[in-house]
């Protein structure tokens, strides 16, 4: 059928003028970081000027990492630089960084923190500022439900023949996320960030459906902070990591689409 042009003629005739004004309508609401301190939830006011940002990790943030798993992690806890390397190398899909961008002219405990050591640069247009990695999560796959001293472990060959299913180390293949380290740096701890980064991460992982699961193991007093993330404490673990005395916790996914603090 002929399209009949002069009515579609007379229908855009009828039609008001384009203009770039919106219509009148609700104002758009104020952006968090706009809104005055004292109306904050105190969870966001406790990390206001800090305006933190996540993305996911690889092998160039290795010096980062390494840096902030070092000042975290008492010396015999912390993953070694070349495990680092691996874990970042092999699966960083399932390592999250939490960062902040900032000046050495800033006030504490940003500005001094930039002064003590060289932080890489954020804006080509701007080398002064720079990019601060305030916390990380760095993670395995493993076949077993539950954090193993074999997926804490990595294979020493890795660079000359990689593996997908090594006994140790990431297996490609495994439906359990093991969460090695969770680290925020100790001047930003309790504001919240460990907190944000953890449940991020968790949702992240639910909905890309990687895994069935996230297991991590840790001393008995993170066992509250990480039931407050939606963790089940599961019993002592087995692990000899670091001299033991580890609990394992984990998170299933199955179910937790219902769950509405995911
Ligand atoms: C554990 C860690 C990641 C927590 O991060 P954080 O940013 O300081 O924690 P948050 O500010 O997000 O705390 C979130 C909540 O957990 C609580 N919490 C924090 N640490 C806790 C702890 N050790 N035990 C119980 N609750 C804790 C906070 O009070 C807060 O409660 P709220 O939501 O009711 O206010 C951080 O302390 C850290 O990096 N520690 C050193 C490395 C380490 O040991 N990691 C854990 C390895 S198992």
């Amino acid at each position: 059928m002929p399209r009949d042009l002069e009515s579609e003629k007379a229908t855009l005739e009828g039609m008001p003028p384009l203009s770039k004004e919106s219509e009148a309508g609700p104002p758009d609401p104020t952006p968090l970081y706009f809104l005055p301190t004292e109306v904050m939830d105190p969870k966001f006011k406790k990390m206001k000027d800090l305006h933190p940002y996540s993305l996911l990790l690889n092998q160039e943030d290795l010096d980062e990492c390494d840096w902030l798993e070092h000042v975290a992690f008492d010396p015999h806890e912390a993953a070694s630089r070349e495990k680092l390397d691996y874990r970042l190398h092999v699966c960083g899909e399932l390592c999250t960084g939490i960062f902040t961008s900032s000046y050495a002219t800033a006030p504490p405990p940003l500005g001094p923190l930039l002064r003590s050591r060289t932080f890489p640069g954020i804006d080509s247009s701007d080398s002064d500022r720079k990019k601060v990695l305030l916390g990380h999560i760095i993670a395995t796959k493993h076949a077993a439900p539950l954090v193993t001293d074999a997926s804490m472990d990595f294979p020493k060959d890795w660079r000359q023949k990689y593996q997908m299913t090594p006994s140790a180390g990431h297996n490609e293949d495994g439906q359990t996320i093991c969460l090695h380290s969770l680290a925020i740096h100790p001047d930003f701890q309790g504001r919240g960030l460990g907190k944000v980064l953890l449940k991020g991460f968790t949702q992240r992982m639910r909905d890309s459906g990687v895994a069935k699961r996230v297991a991590l193991i840790c001393h008995e007093r993170f066992v509250a902070f990480y039931e407050a993330c939606g963790y089940r404490k599961v019993g002592p673990s087995d692990c000899t990591y670091a001299g033991g005395g580890w609990f394992d916790m984990a998170i299933d996914f199955e179910g937790l689409k219902d769950d509405p603090d995911f």
